[in-house]
């Protein structure tokens, strides 16, 4: 199925993104954590656990998580867990050949509250991606963007290696400039290219010939 390119009227990084990520970063983010993300919390807690507490990667936003599958098969000496608040997407056939990897787990939770449980747990996972999160093109949805929303400085107090994919450029630039500003690191946005895409999206944006960005940061 073809994908058409993300059409939006804004031309660069959001005029109010410096603004907006000094005040989240100023101001602690109160939300109440809902109870079914405390459960889905515990239970990858738990199978973490139970795998040795080996170095952790998370997967935000994993769809119906190939991603987290290759990833698991990538890094056999980490745990992965692939969260997405979509039990349809979960629960989804993901076309994976072969034996399954046995470390990772798969969890639906919202991660607005995941993220923060991981930060007060302490959590530091060796690997963070969030693999073509919704871009809300919208110039008026830039604080539904993960780097506009109040949960970006959790995103980066997690540390490790962080990486963000999208086919929109500027979702990419305004996420390496967010990180930029709250972490000092100097990092970019920077096209990517693959013969062997790891998730849904990026097979069907690479099938219908749009460019990728990433950006990469370790923190
Ligand atoms: C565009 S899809 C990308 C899925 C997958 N990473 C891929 O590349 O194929 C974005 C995913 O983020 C998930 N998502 C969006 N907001 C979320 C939230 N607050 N908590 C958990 N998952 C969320 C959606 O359910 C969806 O599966």
């Amino acid at each position: 199925m073809n994908s058409t390119p993300i059409s939006s009227a804004q031309t660069g990084v959001h005029e109010q993104l410096a603004g907006l990520v000094a005040r989240h970063a100023a101001h602690a983010f109160r939300k109440p954590i809902a109870d079914y993300n405390r459960r889905a919390f515990e239970h990858s807690l738990a199978a973490w656990r139970a795998a040795g507490e080996a170095p952790l990667i998370l997967d935000t936003g994993c769809g119906v998580g190939l991603s987290t599958l290759h990833l698991a098969a990538q890094y056999p000496d980490h745990f992965v867990i692939g969260i997405d608040q979509s039990a349809d997407r979960l629960a989804r056939n993901t076309h994976w050949e072969g034996a399954e990897p046995g470390n990772l787990c798969f969890v639906r939770a919202d991660l607005v509250d995941y993220w923060r449980l991981a930060a007060d747990a302490g959590w530091r996972p060796a690997r963070h991606y969030l693999l073509y999160p919704n871009p809300w093109p919208k110039i008026g949805h830039l604080a539904r963007r993960w780097h506009g929303h109040a949960v970006f400085p959790t995103i980066l107090q997690l540390g490790g290696h962080l990486e963000c994919r999208s086919n929109w450029r500027i979702y990419v630039e305004e996420f390496a400039a967010a990180l930029k500003q709250l972490s000092g690191q100097d990092t970019a946005a920077e096209p990517y290219t693959t013969d062997a895409p790891i998730t849904p999206f990026e097979r069907k944006y690479l099938a219908s010939g749009h460019s990728l960005w990433r950006c990469r940061a370790t923190l």
